[in-house]
């Protein structure tokens, strides 16, 4: 097979590894929101929610968004630089080793088998694999960067080489253990150490798979999409730089009024703040790049994910500053408050700018028009509604709750046991259930017509 047309096949068989992914992701996260409000469904210890919710999340950060992001990274890396990919066969071998990685790992974490450190639960076989797919990754995306015959380095490419940067220091870095077989290890650090650089760890995942590649595929697939050219260069430069200097500093953020020692936290709480300027660098850049041309929010079916994306990512960016502040932390820690502002990221900014970049990557790679537009349309629609109802149920949800857990009475007991805050939940959790349910149609509309895009009927005949 010619370099080309295998590149190609990478990239076709990433974008497909994440659509499927995101369909098991989603449909095991509408299984644990069902569990909460019928619990009776934690059928077997295989089903139960503690190893569910990890499944879910693993299964759409790592199974889902890391394929999106690796398709969408071999497409752009061979355009940025004008260079065929460096290794083309160490890719195909990338696209092997992760699926069979994800799946054995999905396998394990069913079973229980995990080190019970958030995002990063895998057991240390895993962790090797791990670091060798990484490392593959990083080879082709250093190697073409190094042989480019395009000399200026677009922001992609600079929010490129953080993704890969970061996340070989702080996953190596958080996963160091002792092994004591081939399914248990402990962590090198203990106590308020452990739990420093676990969130160190926890909030740089953050950043380096929800913000740097979905931000690379933003500043590319957006100007792509419109034939207008990113309003400045400069800005672009300016938020990255002072982006991925801010993030490094921010873990402690997650454990505000706990004994971590309270400089780190106001350390954490400044750059914090301080993030708020570079994420809306580039919300601004997104906005004015589009002046004089909002009528592609009507008239050009892709643009409406980015824009949107991008102020929910907009949006995001002014939540988890807040969310930072002592006060606020005291009353929407621990609460649904937090998992709305996930799910704000997740499914407004991470899934949109991933559907639309997607969708352009398709219609080139496979050279024809999406299969319908209309359904494109269909797909925008429930996925912003299910989002939506999802979050803004959950954030009211975190306020109700917060505030029972703090009420007391005159004599100053409590007000409510910790079951009557549960109970309270049950409504909220039941619109999540249905909001999700609406965004999960969405993505089935999603998934179909990548799939009619790929193969049309006609060419199956
Ligand atoms: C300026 C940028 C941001 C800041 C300062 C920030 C801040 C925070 C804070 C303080 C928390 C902890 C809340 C708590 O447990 O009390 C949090 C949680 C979280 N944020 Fe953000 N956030 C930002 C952007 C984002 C973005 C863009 C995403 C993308 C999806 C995101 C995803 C998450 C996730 C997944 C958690 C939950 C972590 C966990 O406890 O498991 N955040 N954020
Ligand atoms: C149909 C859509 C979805 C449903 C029904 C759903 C459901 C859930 C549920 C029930 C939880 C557990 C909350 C808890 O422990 O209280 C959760 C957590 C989480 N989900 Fe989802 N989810 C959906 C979409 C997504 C997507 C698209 C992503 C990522 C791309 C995602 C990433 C996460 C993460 C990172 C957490 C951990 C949050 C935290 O620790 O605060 N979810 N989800």
């Amino acid at each position: 097979m010619a370099d080309g047309a295998q590149h190609h096949s990478v990239v076709k068989g990433f974008i497909f590894s994440a659509v499927f992914w995101l369909l098991v992701g989603l449909l095991v996260g509408l299984w644990i929101a069902a569990e909460m409000i019928f619990p009776s469904l934690n059928l077997t210890p295989w089903l139960s929610f503690g190893r569910l919710r990890v499944v879910h999340t693993n299964g759409l950060i790592y199974g889902f968004t890391l394929s999106g992001i690796f398709a969408c990274s071999y497409y752009m890396l061979e355009k940025l630089t004008r260079t065929p990919i460096a290794f083309p066969r160490l890719a195909r071998a990338h696209l092997y080793l992760f699926n069979a990685a994800v799946l054995l790992a999905a396998v394990s974490l069913f079973a229980g088998i995990s080190t019970a450190k958030e995002y990063s639960e895998l057991e240390w076989p895993f962790d090797v694999v791990v670091v060798v797919i990484w490392v593959m990754f990083s080879a082709n995306v250093l190697g073409t960067l190094v042989k480019r015959r395009e000399k200026q380095m677009y922001v992609s490419l600079w929010f490129l080489i953080a993704t890969v940067v970061t996340v070989a220091v702080v996953y190596i870095l958080n996963n160091l253990a002792m092994p004591v077989n081939l399914l248990k290890s402990y962590s090198a650090y203990a106590g308020v150490n452990d739990a420093n650089v676990q969130w160190w760890f926890g909030h740089n995942a953050v950043a380096s798979v929800f913000t740097f590649p979905i931000l690379a595929m933003f500043y590319y697939f957006l100007p792509k999409s419109t034939g207008l050219p990113i309003y400045s260069h400069r800005l672009s430069i300016i938020a990255f730089w002072s982006l991925v200097f801010g993030y490094l500093w921010t873990g402690a953020h997650h454990l505000m009024l706990t004994p971590v020692p309270e400089w780190i936290q106001t350390v954490a709480l400044a750059f914090s703040m301080f993030l708020i300027a570079p994420s809306w660098g580039s919300v601004i850049n997104g906005y004015y790049t589009m002046n004089g041309n909002w009528e592609q929010m009507r008239t050009n079916y892709l643009t409406k994910f980015f824009i949107l994306g991008i102020t929910f990512y907009g949006l995001q960016t002014i939540q988890g500053p807040t969310q930072a502040i002592r006060a606020l932390s005291g009353l929407f820690h621990y609460t649904e408050w937090v998992v709305g502002h996930v799910h704000m990221g997740t499914m407004g900014w991470v899934t949109m700018i991933i559907s639309a970049s997607l969708y352009f990557v398709v219609v080139k790679v496979y050279g024809r028009d999406v299969h319908s537009v209309k359904l494109v349309g269909v797909h925008f629609w429930l996925i912003l509604v299910g989002q939506l109802l999802f979050s803004v149920s959950l954030w009211v949800a975190g306020i109700a709750q917060g505030a029972m857990w703090k009420a007391t009475n005159a004599d100053g007991s409590l007000t409510y046991t910790f079951l009557d805050s549960v109970a309270s939940m049950v409504p909220y959790w039941k619109i999540r259930l249905a909001a999700g349910t609406i965004y999960f149609a969405g993505i089935v509309v999603f998934a179909y017509n990548l799939v009619r895009t790929a193969r049309p009927k006609t060419a199956a005949a």
